[in-house]
């Protein structure tokens, strides 16, 4: 039919045209996800002899101490460069004392991961709440307020004790306040100025992280709405993500990650500093479980969600999904 005898008026511009193959989709395309931009996270318990599989992340098991090294060689194998490593702690107490022994599971978990393989880059959770006997992310008073101050004095001494146990990076996520600009005078006195920051800077009180919560054996009863921010509060995030650039971060991360994309885009227009996005125990098990139904494409769904945090302004992602990831990349090939 000809074009003149219709109401249709021929589009100025075709945005099909780039649509049409696969070349030139890829020509054109905007964004990418490699093994560059994810840190893998991986859970050590001491005091067990085999791996525990973690019911509500299917896929993930706390490991032993002692299967570490064999863990940290495979993934390297695989391509994984990056690796946030949390520990499942049988020596808790009110203060979480054990993340500060130089001989405690925290610097045990890094010197193994150096020792294994030098050139991964190890970026452990800096927090108490996996080593403190109530759970909390800090000292707690009377009426289970978690007190800042002397919180942020004993998580200077973690990140020097990390620091000295081999950490490249340091990803702190008690959201205490001053607890960036603490950390990088410690740091610094202690003669680690080469050590980074990774900002836990915009981190929800999260119903996302249920999941977690179980994988770490949690002691936690009630929740962290006193220092995690509201999930209503995205200018307030901006305000607690800009302060740790202040500080001296060196990376400011948001948490959970695709609940948050629209924080993640408004503070990429704000800084000129690396972002990070952590696709949380939540998310993972929300993909996992419905994959398990048949509902979803696994492999399409990871990758979308990756590329979203890259499309909205995150040049590093933290995911349980990592070792997957990189296992389906290898296929590949
Ligand atoms: C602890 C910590 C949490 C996560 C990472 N570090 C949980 C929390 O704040 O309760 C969550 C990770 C996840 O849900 O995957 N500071
Ligand atoms: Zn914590």
């Amino acid at each position: 039919m000809s074009q003149s005898q219709t109401s249709f008026v021929a589009p100025l511009r075709r945005m099909r045209r780039l649509r049409r193959s696969e070349p030139l989709r890829a020509m054109v395309r905007e964004n990418h996800i490699s093994l560059d931009d994810l840190i893998h996270c991986i859970f050590v318990e001491e005091g067990i002899t085999e791996p525990v599989e973690i019911k509500t992340l299917p896929g993930i098991s706390r490991f032993p101490e002692s299967m570490l090294e064999a863990e940290i060689k495979e993934l390297q194998q695989l391509g994984v460069r990056y690796i946030m490593p949390f520990g499942i702690s049988h020596h808790k107490d009110e203060a979480g004392s054990d993340t500060w022994n130089d001989d405690g599971l925290l610097a045990r978990m890094i010197k193994t991961i150096k020792a294994t393989a030098p050139e991964m880059i190890v970026i452990p959770d800096i927090c108490f709440c996996e080593y403190t006997d109530h759970g909390h992310c800090g000292i707690i008073d009377g009426d289970h307020h978690v007190c800042n101050d002397v919180t942020v004095e004993n998580l200077v001494k973690q990140s020097v004790c990390a620091a000295k146990a081999g950490a490249d990076m340091l990803a702190p996520s008690a959201m205490m306040d001053g607890q960036i600009r603490a950390m990088r005078d410690g740091l610094d006195a202690a003669g680690y100025e080469n050590v980074a920051i990774l900002a836990h800077s915009a981190k929800f009180a999260s119903a996302y992280y249920g999941p977690f919560r179980e994988a770490v054996a949690s002691e936690l009863k009630g929740d962290r709405k006193g220092y995690q921010l509201d999930c209503a509060d995205g200018r307030q995030a901006l305000v607690d993500a800009m302060l740790d650039e202040q500080e001296g971060a060196d990376i400011l991360m948001v948490k959970p990650g695709l609940p948050y994309l629209d924080v993640l885009a408004r503070l990429r227009d704000r800084t000129d500093l690396p972002l990070a996005a952590y696709h949380v125990g939540g998310e993972y098990a929300s993909v996992k479980f419905a994959a398990m139904a048949g509902a979803v494409d696994e492999r399409a769904i990871v990758t979308e969600s990756f590329i979203a945090f890259k499309r909205a302004g995150a040049s590093v992602i933290v995911s349980y999904y990592t070792k997957q990831f990189a296992q389906w990349l290898a296929e590949d090939k």
